[in-house]
C-alpha cells in the first residue's frame, strides 16, 4: 500500500513539474512476442492520466475523450473494464496474454457504494445502453437476466477511497456478439490522435481482423492522486491483443509492416512517449533494426529480454532526412524443419458439455496445474437462466478421489430473471488435473426466446479462473498498482501475481420446437388457395356470348384470296367446311377465359 502511494505521490510531482497548464499524459506502447508454434503475439496499450483536483470538472477534458470522461461523471463509476473479442486464446501453447478476455463482448463496472440497489441497478442499464452507442455493440441487451455480481472473482483495482464503503460490482457477458470493424472504429476514435496518427495506425481492419485471435479493451479507473486522497487520478487504457498465425504470411520471418500491412508514420504527436518492445528472449531471432536500448527483466524467476524501439527518436533522426516508415523486421534462425513444442504454463483449463439426448447433461471445467505446487483458485461460473444447474450435483474430481470446496458462494437463478452465479474456492494438488462438474437439465423456451437461426444453439459464457500465481513465467501482465506496459519490468511482486483465465464459451443446442412448421403450413395454404383461384375465379367472372352471323363473315385478306382464285366446286365446298370450323374456333376464342 505504501509503495502504492509512493508511486502515486511521485508520478504527482513529476508531472506537475513538466506540466504545469495540462494535467494528463499519454503514453503508446506496443509489445510484440514470437510465440513457441510460429504465432506472433501484438499487445498495442494506449494509457491517458489525468490528474484532476478537487475543483476540476469531468466535463472539461484535454486527451481523455469526453464520452468516456462523462460515463464517470453521470454514473457514478469508479472503475470500468470493457472488451470486445472474437478467437480463444490458447494458453496450452501461448502462455498468458497482457490482459484476458472472454469471448464475446464483455463488461463490469464497480459504482460508488449505496444502499440504494435499484439505483444502481438503473445506472448499469444507463451505462450499458450509453456503451452500446458508444461502440456500436449489443450491450444494450445487458439487463437482470444476464447480469451477475460475483463476490471472489473480480476484485476492484482501484483504491479504496476514505469514507467509503466497498464499490457495488456490476458484470455481465454476452458470448454471442460478434466483433468487427464497426466497434475498432470507434474504439480508435476514443484516442487522443484518433484513428490516423502513431500506433493506432496500425491497426487496420484488414489485418487485425484476418487474424487467429484479437481483442479490443477499455479499462478505466478512478485512482487517489495523493495519499489523502484529495485529488483523483482517471486512468483509462485501451488496449488490443492480437495473434496472428505467421504461416499466412509466408514463412517464419516476419515485419511490422508485414503483420500490420504498414509501417508507422511516426508517433502520435500528443504523446510522451512512444515505444516499440520485441520479445527476443528465445534469441533465436535476427532483429534488422537496432534497439535504443535493450531491457533486461527478471520479475519472478522469470527472465526476459526486449529491444527497445524509441519512435519518437526515430522520428527526430527522420525528420533530418528524408521520410520513411519505422518498421522492425525479424529473421528467423531455426531450422524450419524443426517442431518446437513449448513446455506448458503453470495452469491452464478446458470447459466442456457432456452427456447424450436432449434431457440431462453436465457441464465439466477441466483445470490442470503444471506447477509444482498446489495452487488456490476460485472458479467462477456463470450459467445463464435457461441452464437450470443442480447444486448438489457439484463434484469436484481429482482421479479417482473427490476434493472438497475450501468454500462456496451460489446465487440460484430464477427463470427469465436472474442466472446461475457459482463461485467455488479450490485448492489444486501440484502436477494434477482436477474436473469440476454440474448437472442441468434441458429445457424449452417460449418460442419467442429463440434467436433468428433457433437451431444454431445458445451460448452459456466462459468461466473465468483467478489466482495469485507465486511464479511468473509465461505472464506478461502489468501489475495492479502500475499503468504502463514499462511498469511490468523487473516488477517482482512477493504476494503473487494475479492471473485470470477465461474458459472457452459453450454451445448449447436445447431443444427447438420445428420452427419451419408454421412456414410449411403457409406455403401449403397458399399454394392451395392459388391453385383454387384461378378456376373458382373463372367460373365465376365467364360470361357465354352467342357470336352468331358477325363470327361467320369472312374476312378482307380472304374476300381479296377468293376473287384472285380460279376455284372447283369440290374445293369451294372444302372451303365452306373450313369456314365453319374457323368460326367456331373464334367463337371458343371469344369464350375463353379474360382473367389472363
Ligand atoms: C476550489 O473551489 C473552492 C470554492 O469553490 C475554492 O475556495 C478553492 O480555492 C478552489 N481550489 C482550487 C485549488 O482552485
Ligand atoms: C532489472 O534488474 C536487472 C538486475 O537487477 C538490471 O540489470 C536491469 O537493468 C533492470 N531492468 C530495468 C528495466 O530496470
Ligand atoms: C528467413 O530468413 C533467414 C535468414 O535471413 C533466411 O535464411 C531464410 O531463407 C528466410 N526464410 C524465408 C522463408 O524467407
Ligand atoms: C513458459 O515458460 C517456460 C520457461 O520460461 C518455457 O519453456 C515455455 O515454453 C513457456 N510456455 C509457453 C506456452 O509459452
Amino acid at each position: 500500500m505504501w509503495r502504492f502511494v509512493l508511486y502515486s505521490v511521485l508520478a504527482l510531482s513529476v508531472l506537475q513539474g513538466s506540466f504545469a497548464q495540462f494535467s494528463d499524459v499519454f503514453d503508446e506502447e506496443l509489445f510484440i512476442k514470437p510465440l513457441p508454434d510460429r504465432f506472433v503475439y501484438s499487445y498495442f496499450q494506449f494509457t491517458t492520466r489525468w490528474e484532476l483536483g478537487k475543483n476540476d470538472s469531468l466535463l472539461h477534458t484535454n486527451l481523455v475523450s469526453r464520452p468516456l470522461a462523462e460515463l464517470f461523471h453521470h454514473f457514478g463509476v469508479q472503475e470500468l473494464r470493457l472488451s470486445f473479442t472474437y478467437g480463444l486464446w490458447r494458453y496450452e501453447r501461448w502462455g498468458y496474454p497482457v490482459t484476458d478476455a472472454g469471448p464475446g463482448a464483455e463488461v463490469w463496472a464497480w459504482f460508488d457504494p449505496t444502499a440504494d440497489r435499484a439505483s444502481v441497478d438503473r445506472r448499469w442499464k444507463m451505462l450499458c445502453g450509453t456503451l452500446s452507442g458508444l461502440f456500436c455493440a449489443s450491450l444494450s441487451f445487458i439487463d437482470q437476466s444476464n447480469t451477475f455480481e460475483p463476490a471472489y472473482s473480480l476484485r476492484p483495482q482501484t483504491h479504496h477511497f476514505p469514507g467509503q464503503g466497498e464499490p457495488i460490482l456490476r458484470y455481465a457477458a454476452l458470448p454471442r456478439e460478434i466483433v468487427c470493424t464497426e466497434n475498432l472504429t470507434p474504439w480508435a476514435k476514443l484516442l487522443p490522435c484518433r484513428s490516423r496518427e502513431g500506433m493506432v495506425s496500425l491497426l487496420v481492419p484488414d489485418s487485425v481482423y484476418a487474424s487467429n485471435y484479437h481483442s479490443l479493451g477499455v479499462h478505466m479507473r478512478k485512482l487517489c492522486a495523493d495519499a489523502h486522497c484529495s485529488e483523483f487520478q482517471l486512468e483509462v487504457k485501451q488496449t488490443v491483443n492480437v495473434v496472428q498465425d505467421l504461416r499466412l504470411f509466408g514463412g517464419p520471418n516476419w515485419s511490422i509492416r508485414k503483420l500490420f500491412g504498414q509501417g508507422m508514420d511516426g508517433s502520435c504527436a500528443l504523446a510522451s512517449t512512444s515505444n516499440v518492445y520485441v520479445d527476443v528472449t528465445d534469441n533465436t531471432y535476427d532483429v534488422s533494426q537496432k534497439p535504443d536500448e535493450t531491457i533486461q527483466s527478471v520479475r519472478g524467476g522469470a527472465r526476459t529480454e526486449l529491444h527497445r524501439y524509441d519512435v519518437k527518436h526515430f522520428e527526430m533522426v527522420m525528420a533530418k532526412g528524408r521520410r520513411a516508415l519505422f518498421n522492425v523486421a525479424v529473421m528467423d534462425k531455426r531450422d524450419p524443419n524443426v517442431v518446437i513444442v513449448a513446455g506448458p504454463p503453470p495452469i491452464s483449463a478446458k470447459r466442456f458439455i457432456l452427456g447424450v439426448g436432449q434431457e440431462r447433461g453436465k457441464i465439466v471445467t477441466q483445470i490442470t496445474n503444471n506447477h509444482w505446487g498446489p495452487l488456490d483458485l476460485v472458479v467462477f461460473e456463470n450459467i445463464p437462466w435457461f441452464v437450470p444447474i443442480y447444486l448438489h450435483t457439484l463434484t469436484v474430481r481429482h482421479g479417482e478421489g473427490k476434493i472438497k470446496p475450501a468454500f462456496m458462494h451460489y446465487t440460484p437463478g430464477v427463470q427469465r430473471e436472474r442466472p446461475y452465479g457459482l463461485e467455488v474456492g479450490l485448492r489444486i494438488p501440484p502436477r494434477a488435473t482436477v474436473e469440476l462438474s454440474i448437472d442441468f437439465d434441458y429445457i424449452f423456451l417460449k418460442w419467442q426466446e429463440y434467436p433468428p437461426d433457433a437451431n444454431h444453439g445458445h451460448y452459456i459464457p466462459s468461466s473465468i479462473i483467478s489466482l495469485l500465481l507465486p511464479s511468473a513465467r509465461n505472464y506478461t501482465s502489468v501489475p495492479r498498482e502500475a499503468s504502463l506496459f514499462r511498469e511490468s519490468f523487473n516488477a517482482t511482486q512477493l504476494s503473487g501475481y494475479f492471473l485470470q483465465l477465461r474458459t472457452e464459451s459453450l454451445l448449447l443446442t436445447l431443444p427447438t420446437p420445428d420452427f419451419s412448421m408454421p412456414y410449411n403450413v403457409i406455403c401449403l395454404a397458399c399454394t392451395v388457395v392459388a391453385l383454387a383461384f384461378g378456376p373458382i375465379h373463372n367460373i365465376s367472372t365467364k360470361r357465354i356470348v352467342a357470336k352468331g352471323k358477325e363470327a361467320a363473315k369472312a374476312s378482307l385478306s380472304e374476300k381479296v384470296k377468293q376473287f384472285f382464285r380460279i376455284t372447283s366446286d369440290e374445293e369451294r365446298e372444302q372451303e365452306e367446311e373450313q369456314r365453319a370450323k374457323e368460326a367456331a374456333a373464334t367463337a371458343e376464342d371469344l369464350n375463353a377465359p379474360d382473367t389472363e
